[in-house]
């Protein structure tokens, strides 16, 4: 299992998806922009929703992985205005999912949108299993609003199943 993952603001995803690396011993790789977002939190906020309204997809660095070669990936991203981070879309489109298992998930702040049906929505030919939804809180902060248990339990059911 392979999981790939996109955090900018807090490291909340990046949270969850070691978490997740810890419980599989299962390689792990960031997507990163080749141009990183920079000003603050709120100008960032701004930056995503224009890029989210005109379906941009900024040039994102190789990952230190191949992920042709898993046969399950765990995809997760930060909600950026109701979807998917832009940088995930550009690495989910430059994949062949054909085949693949993917395990999709996102943390929010509360207003989760449509991240896990636009995930699938692009991953094309990929069957899908054990989608999660994280909350953090809703001033884009590192507080966790989903209990540990719940996360936990998430892992669990994908122990017992792959
Ligand atoms: C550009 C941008 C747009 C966001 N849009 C949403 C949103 O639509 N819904 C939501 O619940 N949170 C939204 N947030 C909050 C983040 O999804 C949330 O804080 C997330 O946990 C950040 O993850 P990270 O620390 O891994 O980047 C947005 C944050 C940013 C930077």
């Amino acid at each position: 299992m392979l999981i790939v993952y996109y955090s900018v603001s807090n490291g909340n995803t990046k949270r969850i998806a070691e978490q997740l690396q810890k419980a599989f011993g299962a390689d792990i790789a960031q997507i990163e922009t080749i141009k990183p977002y920079s000003g603050s939190y709120n100008e960032i906020v701004d930056q995503g929703k224009r890029e989210v309204d005109q379906g941009y997809r900024p040039a994102i660095k190789s990952l230190s992985v191949n992920p042709a070669e898993y046969g399950v990936v765990a995809i997760g991203t930060s909600t950026w205005w109701y979807t998917m981070a832009p940088a995930v879309l550009s690495f989910l489109e430059s994949c062949d999912w054909k085949g693949k298992t993917v395990i999709p998930f996102q943390t929010h702040g509360g207003w989760p949108g449509h991240v896990i049906k636009d995930i699938k929505a692009v991953c094309k030919g990929a069957d899908f299993s054990h989608e999660m939804a994280v909350q953090f809180d809703s001033t884009g902060g590192a507080e966790q609003v989903t209990p540990d248990k719940e996360i936990e339990t998430w892992i669990k059911q994908m122990k017992g199943e792959n």
